[in-house]
């Protein structure tokens, strides 16, 4: 018999980063791509071009047939820059616009939906590719790449990533209050963790890192370790 084992190529490598909002992890995932040379997903800019589709066109947000029916036919890019990655939605940049609390609030709503997150699992399967992926998110190794060479799993308490999440909107011009903040991150956190389908929650698998008083610099470096422990530079 001939053994055809060895002709299988195996899928490119993928590294999951998941957890709740201002954890660090897209600042984690960005600096880890730019080291390793890989590609990079950020998952949950694809549920905020689609809340920013529904919010713009005013869409009934309870529609799911039809919210599904947009997310299939969503076309999003990516384009990698220095500092940032460009966000485009039919070619128009919309880098900023999905970067509002409000467009993270309707993105978060929308993710409940079944059909939503059926429509968007090809389109961030499309994105594993040669030399390797970061896939961060809030169900990348559970669902997504569950057979991700590497998951880790962010976590930090709510106070620390409200200030972080202050900190990164003033940064670009968007002013919001750190008491909402919190409050929105405490219900943001609720809904994508109790929902049905594809719930925020570390895969059996996941590597948990709690970043509350760690600088971006030592969860960097903690992760490059893992990254190195794992055998994947
Ligand atoms: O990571 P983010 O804040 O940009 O994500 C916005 C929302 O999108 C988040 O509150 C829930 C949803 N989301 C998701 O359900 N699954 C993902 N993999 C990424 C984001």
């Amino acid at each position: 018999m001939t053994d055809v084992g060895s002709d299988i190529e195996s899928p490119p490598a993928v590294i999951t980063i998941d957890g709740p909002s201002g954890t660090g992890k897209g600042t984690i995932a960005r600096a880890i791509c730019n080291w390793l040379g890989w590609h990079f997903l950020d998952s949950g800019a694809l549920y905020r071009v689609l809340g920013l589709v529904v919010r713009r066109d005013r869409l009934d947000p309870g529609d799911e047939a039809k919210i599904g029916s947009i997310a299939s036919k969503l076309d999003v890019s990516f384009v990698r820059m220095e500092e940032e990655t460009k966000v485009y939605h039919d070619g128009v940049d919309c880098t900023l616009a999905i970067r509002t609390e409000e467009c993270g609030i309707t993105a978060s709503r929308l993710a409940v939906f079944p059909a939503v997150r059926k429509a968007l699992l090809r389109k961030q399967r499309a994105f594993r590719s040669s030399p390797g992926l970061v896939a961060d998110g809030r169900d990348m190794g559970t669902v997504v790449f569950p057979d991700a060479d590497l998951q880790i799993f962010m976590t930090a308490n709510v106070d620390e990533r409200a200030r972080r999440r202050y900190n990164q909107l003033k940064k670009k011009g968007i002013y919001a209050s750190l008491a909402d903040l919190s409050k929105d991150i405490e219900e943001r956190d609720e809904r994508d963790a109790t929902r049905e389908q594809s719930p925020l929650k570390p895969s059996p698998t996941a590597v948990i890192l709690d970043t509350t008083v760690m600088s971006i610099q030592e969860v960097t470096d903690k992760v490059k370790i893992l990254v190195r422990n794992h055998g994947l530079t």
